[in-house]
């Protein structure tokens, strides 16, 4: 056995920093979403993609899940512009991506379309809810979207995160040079608290490594910050974590809070890092209650294994239990919620707030220590 092969086949690389881009007079604005795909489309990590989607890979993802090639896609990544905007650019030439002045790269366009956004709303994300993020998100940004190729020129500046910032064709070669042939990938956009250290752990004995890989792309403002997140995790890893059986790198991408169709999403761009399995546990990519708690496993029955390419680990609902003395989930424990612990995730950030302890059978209190410090500094800042 081997790392996994690339969706599609093929790992893409679009990155050229040397793309003269001085004849070309049209420009389209980047928001943070377009801003860390296109760099994630360049690097490759959403091999098969090439560019943003043109009009009927767009149709073809919102209706069935797939590209026009068949190959699974579930979340459709789009450039959108304003009508004003587009209608300067024409079919077949070029744009300049541009962000504060920068230009991080070009489209060759090949598409401009106007999305029924009820449509995609309804098939990507179940509903058209505004107070949905992912759906508030979606109906704010601009309402033509331009599809083609496109050339990354420069990436982005990551700032705090750079050393952690490691493109598919890098994890690979590090995956090899640790000598892993089995590697799962864990999505997280949430400290790492015991329930997430259980499954990934139960998860490690059967592979040779974990790729710890949060997401650290826009979130919505009440998640926690992915720079307090990230401390975190350094010092979750240096006390409790076998260091030649974990690797930690950030993924730049945008939270669409999806659940389903972004748990599918995840796990073949992990897949594109190398991963060979990938851990979904209970809500995954999931907000408020607009999804199932097992949702997010069950959609992936829609794809053979052999699409998909890579294994997946599914978890139900973990939690500590005192009784059993240890973590556990209801398939290993008899015991009644009363002797549980679990604590949702706007508890914990009204507790981490107001510098209140959480239980160490919840969190480590290592873990805590820095977020509390973390919360507290970001609302002296706010
Ligand atoms: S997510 O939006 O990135 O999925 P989160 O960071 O909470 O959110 O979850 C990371 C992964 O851990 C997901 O696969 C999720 O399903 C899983 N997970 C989180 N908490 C639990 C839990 N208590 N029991 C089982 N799985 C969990």
């Amino acid at each position: 056995m081997s790392l996994s092969q690339p969706h599609g086949g093929t790992l893409i690389n679009r990155w050229n920093p040397g793309f003269q881009y001085e004849g070309i007079t049209e420009t389209v604005e980047l928001d943070e979403i377009a801003s860390s795909d296109l760099d994630l489309i360049g690097t490759g990590a959403y091999s098969p993609l090439s560019g943003f989607l043109t009009e009927v890979d767009y149709n073809s993802v919102v209706t069935t899940m797939r590209l026009s090639t068949g190959v699974p896609w579930t979340i459709p990544i789009t450039l959108p512009t304003t009508e004003v905007n587009a209608q300067g650019i024409a079919v077949g030439k070029f744009v300049k991506l541009v962000r504060d002045g920068v230009v991080y790269g070009v489209l060759e366009v090949s598409d401009i379309f106007t999305p029924d956004k009820e449509k995609e709303a309804k098939l990507v994300y179940q509903t058209t809810d505004r107070e949905h993020p992912g759906v508030k998100k979606l109906f704010e940004r601009p309402n033509v979207y331009l599809g083609g190729t496109i050339t990354l020129i420069q990436r982005r500046p990551l700032n705090e995160f750079s050393e952690y910032l490691y493109d598919p064709i890098e994890t690979r070669g590090k995956f090899l040079e640790l000598g892993w042939e089995t590697v799962v990938g864990f999505q997280t956009r949430n400290p790492v608290h015991r329930a997430h250290e259980y499954i990934q752990k139960t998860a490690l004995e059967i592979v040779d490594g974990l790729f710890l890989n949060p997401l650290v792309g826009e979130t919505k403002s009440d998640d926690i910050p992915a720079d307090v997140r990230l401390e975190s995790y350094e010092v979750l890893l240096e006390k409790y974590y076998a260091k030649e059986h974990v690797f930690l790198g950030v993924f730049t991408a945008a939270m669409r809070y999806a659940g389903p169709r972004e748990a599918v999403f995840h796990a073949m761009v992990r897949k594109n890092f190398g991963c060979t399995h990938f851990i979904v546990g209970r809500d995954h990519a999931g907000v408020g209650n607009y999804y199932g708690t097992y949702d997010a496993q069950k959609i992936f029955s829609n794809f053979t294994l052999g699409e998909l390419g890579i294994t997946l680990l599914f978890f139900e609902h973990s939690f500590y239990c005192n009784k059993c003395g240890n973590m556990a989930t209801p398939k290993t424990c008899p015991h009644d919620a009363s002797h549980h612990v679990i604590l949702s995730g706007t508890k914990v950030r009204e507790m981490l707030r107001k510098g209140e302890q959480l239980p160490s059978t919840f969190s480590r209190p290592e873990v805590i220590e820095v977020l509390i410090a973390g919360m507290q500094k970001e609302e002296i800042h706010s």
